[in-house]
């Protein structure tokens, strides 16, 4: 079975792909020819996965899927959230944005933070919503060399290590897109 990932992250792509059975071939937008950026103007996860699922659909006609994924952390009321890859701005520098993180929690003690993804998939004529979430918190050093994003700055609940030093082993576990993948494999499976 082909299903067509609506991302250009090749990170992404790997990362789930390694979840997935070798009986389903997941295409990033790359692979099927796709070079467009599709803009993300929703103001939430739920709304961006939306946007870029039903972007391809209409489009390709093809079976698909998107996720919008960002950190959210408690005491910025769920900021980066949504806006977690341009937080420091539209060059999208993850250096940039790890130190705004920083210094908007300056002072601050609660450091308890979680990713969360939403899946938005087209499948069959149907769509559905899933969703994967990862609690932790944010520590004020970056630490590890694994991963992407603000992977060097966050501790899953239950870890003494980022997932940049837990690696995918960990993180393909207990992180939020590999929780939203379980529920994919279910109705992928169900058909
Ligand atoms: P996206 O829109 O799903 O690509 O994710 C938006 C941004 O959230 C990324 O550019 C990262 O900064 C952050 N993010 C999402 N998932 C992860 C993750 O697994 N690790 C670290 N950062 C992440």
């Amino acid at each position: 079975m082909k299903l067509i990932f609506a991302t250009h992250n090749a990170h992404k792509v790997e990362e789930l792909n390694q979840l997935l059975p070798d009986s389903i071939a997941l295409l990033s937008l790359t692979d099927i020819g796709c070079n467009q950026e599709i803009k993300e103007t929703g103001t939430t996860l739920e709304e961006n996965a939306k946007i870029k699922a039903d972007f391809i659909r209409q489009k390709y006609g093809l079976d698909c899927f998107a996720d919008d994924s960002g950190l959210e952390i408690e005491a910025l009321s769920g900021a980066p959230g949504v806006y977690s890859a341009r937080y420091a701005g539209d060059q999208k520098n993850n250096e940039a944005n790890i130190k705004k993180v920083w210094g908007e929690l300056m002072g601050v003690k609660n450091t308890k933070a979680w990713f969360r993804t939403v899946f938005h998939v087209h499948f069959e004529n149907k769509e559905y919503i899933l969703k994967g979430q990862v609690e932790g918190s944010i520590i004020f050093e970056k630490r590890g060399n694994g991963g992407f994003g603000y992977d060097p700055i966050f501790v899953p609940k239950g870890y003494d290590k980022t997932f940049a030093e837990l690696g995918k082993e960990v993180k393909n576990k207990i992180g939020h897109r590999a929780l939203a993948t379980q529920s994919l494999l279910k109705i992928l499976s169900t058909q």
